[in-house]
């Protein structure tokens, strides 16, 4: 392998780091000393604000008993309400048409309850096989719910290389099509679809578009209300790092206000009428009535300061900083191919153009395994998918260019000195 001047790779990534006006923000966040985490796109790091926020409701919890919920800084009553505003700015929709709640499975189960109801002309479920395993579960079991046959009314687009072809997506969409689930961000390969088209394509033939947002949200802009998206849902603990399991939430577009949610619960009543304890339901007008039970507020409340986090940095600012981590990254890769004359056997795996990826890097790389578990044992955290993918989240809010610069020349180091070898070919990384 011909070599790389890492000393020159570095003194540049040092340079681009002086003039990185989000580098504060590192500070706001716990970083283990002497690791770098790239595996925010999994489970992001706990920064100070997420940590005040639980901590203060623990407080008022300890302090306050069961007065928590109507007093204090922030009501637990409404703070799901209170985070939307937020939230709303984050995937570009309007405040009462987002809801933190649930989790991201159970919430798209809700919204399939709402918005799938087959007729005998339209009763096709349309998804891609590169979905998140949980996504097709849902949309299968809701095939059965209504007495259909999935192996007739579940359409799945198939994917070419962990990507899918627009065009496949928008020829699967036809006029027997009730509803169709993807993912903005795919979580394998990280390519990022384009939501006007799939929207206006759907809308053509009387489709209903429903989106994943897990991989998305805090990574890339979103414009849910404008570009038309019926439904979508995700979950706060990748990007937006609100911490393990925390409540998800979901948007659901204005014109469908009038809908009955699928799963009725209390918590989804119009706020001033919940206590009337009415055996009817009184449904919240907006996204709330997408709500079922009594919230978690203890992971719910680590989303406000993980929140306040997004409004200081910019979701703007924080996906230009990602685009450049996500290309610097990548053109090292490049170069750790070409000096190797392709032997070091890293492929991306992730588009190129900065429309069609979001905030990860995925490589695939057939000791992608041992290599996972070689970078650990460096101290870089990667993120790993079966068979044979590597997933690299430089977050923009903790990352440096220093920590890609040092991440790819551990990524060179490990084929060129085949210490990959050392470690079991086993899939027990945990990621
Ligand atoms: C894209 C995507 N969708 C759905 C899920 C399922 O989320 P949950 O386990 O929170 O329901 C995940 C989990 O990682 C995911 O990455």
């Amino acid at each position: 392998m011909s070599q790389i001047d890492w000393q020159a790779v570095k003194s540049r990534a040092r340079e681009l780091d002086e003039a990185d006006s989000l580098a504060q923000w590192r500070d706001h966040f716990y970083l283990k000393p002497g690791t770098v985490y790239l595996d925010g796109n999994s489970l992001g790091l706990q920064s100070r604000e997420a940590e005040a926020s639980l901590q203060r409701v623990l407080s008022e919890w300890r302090e306050a008993g069961i007065d928590g919920w109507g007093g204090g800084e922030r009501p637990w009553f409404d703070l799901s309400e209170q985070l939307a505003l937020s939230l709303s700015r984050l995937v570009g929709a309007k405040p009462q048409e987002v809801i933190p709640t649930g989790s991201t499975t159970v919430n798209l189960h809700h919204l399939l309850a709402t918005f799938y109801r087959p007729t005998a002309d339209r009763r096709v479920l349309l998804v891609d096989e590169l979905n998140f395993p949980s996504d097709l579960y849902a949309a299968r079991s809701h095939i059965e719910l209504h007495g259909g046959d999935p192996e007739r009314d579940l359409r799945v687009v198939r994917g070419q290389g962990g990507q899918l072809r627009v065009a496949d997506i928008l020829e699967a969409l036809d006029d027997k099509v009730a509803v169709a689930v993807f993912s903005s961000v795919l979580y394998q390969s990280g390519q990022w679809l384009p939501t006007r088209q799939l929207a206006d394509r759907a809308h053509q033939v009387g489709a209903m578009l429903g989106l994943d947002l897990s991989h998305a949200i805090g990574a890339v802009p979103h414009a849910l209300h404008e570009d038309g998206v019926d439904f979508a849902f995700w979950c706060h603990y990748k990007y937006l790092n609100a911490g393990p399991g925390a409540v998800a939430g979901l948007f659901v577009h204005e014109r469908h206000f009038d809908r009955s949610p699928g799963l009725a619960g209390w918590w989804g009543s119009d706020k001033e009428r919940q206590f009337d304890m009415s055996p009817t339901h009184l449904p919240a007008t907006g996204a709330g009535r997408w709500q079922i039970g009594t919230p978690h507020l203890l992971s719910l409340a680590p989303l406000e300061g993980a929140l306040a986090i997004y409004e200081g940095a910019g979701l703007q600012a924080l996906r230009e900083k990602s685009l450049s981590l996500t290309r610097f990254l990548m053109a090292l890769i490049d170069r750790i191919d070409e000096a190797s004359s392709g032997r070091a056997g890293y492929v991306i795996a992730t588009p190129r153009a900065d429309d069609q990826r979001g905030g990860h890097v995925a490589i695939r790389h057939r000791e992608a395994t041992r290599i996972a578990k070689a970078l650990k044992a460096r101290g870089i955290i990667p993120d790993f998918r079966p068979p044979d993918l590597l997933r690299l989240a430089p977050v923009p809010l903790y990352t440096r260019f220093i920590d890609v610069a040092e991440a790819a020349q551990a990524l060179a180091d490990i084929v060129t000195t085949g210490a990959y070898k050392g470690f079991s070919e086993g899939r027990d990384v945990i990621a």
